[in-house]
């Protein structure tokens, strides 16, 4: 299984990246294949249906929805701006959201954050999860939010308190194991739509793809 693992943070010595990285390590213990980046790696300007309309998305979207597409799950690291999604990510997902078929729809994804904050960033997951349930990504249930993250960190990027790194190992561990039946097991996607109350062939179903 591969996973996409992506910091919502370009700032070099930023926490939710340093934080994707300990997410990667656990997801490589379980044996599955990381792709990790940054949200800085794909640039693209604010989105504008003019320029879309004109010259289509930018390359920087097309790249990442190639990153999107190639791996069975998704794991997003992202920082909280004023109690809610970092403009830049959200951007992302908006333009991301305009290709067909639609790239979020059906990935099976998990949110993490990191904040110096006593909340760490968990605000901005419950406003990230909006947008990317709408579009049909199957959002975990849990999340992992890392407070005070400017001193949980050690010289050697892992977490000091053996608490916190247990519960990660345990969130990421859980996830895998349910976006890896998900991938091989086809019975369980029409689950999600029975557990969501809709019909595979229901419209509602059709609109989270188009
Ligand atoms: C923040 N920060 C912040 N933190 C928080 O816990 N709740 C918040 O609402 C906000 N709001 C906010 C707005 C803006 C514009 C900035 C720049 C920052 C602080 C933020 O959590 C902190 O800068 C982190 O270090 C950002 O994550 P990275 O870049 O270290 O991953």
């Amino acid at each position: 299984m591969r996973v996409f693992v992506l910091a919502g943070s370009s700032r070099e010595d930023s926490v939710n990246t340093r934080l994707a990285s300990l997410v990667a390590a656990q997801v490589e213990r379980s044996g599955a294949v990381v792709d990790l980046a940054r949200i800085g790696d794909f640039a693209m300007p604010s989105y504008d249906g003019d320029a879309e309309a004109a010259d289509g998305p930018p390359v920087g979207a097309a790249t990442l929805r190639e990153r999107l597409l190639a791996a069975q799950a998704l794991v997003i690291a992202s920082p909280e701006y004023n109690a809610s999604v970092p403009g830049v990510l959200k951007n992302a997902v908006d333009w991301v959201s305009r290709f067909r078929p639609q790239p979020f729809k059906d990935k099976q994804t998990l949110l993490v954050s990191a904040s110096p904050s006593m909340i760490g960033g968990n605000r901005g997951l419950w406003a990230l999860r909006v947008p990317l349930e709408h579009l049909g990504a199957r959002v975990y249930p849990d999340m992992f939010s890392l407070a005070s993250a400017h001193t949980a960190f050690g010289d050697q990027g892992d977490l000091h308190d053996a608490g916190l790194r247990e519960r990660l190992a345990n969130t990421v561990d859980s996830f895998l194991a349910l976006a890896e039946a998900d991938t091989r097991y086809l019975c369980l996607q029409r689950r999600w739509y029975e557990f969501l109350g809709d019909e595979s062939s229901a419209p509602v179903t059709q609109r989270a793809e188009g």
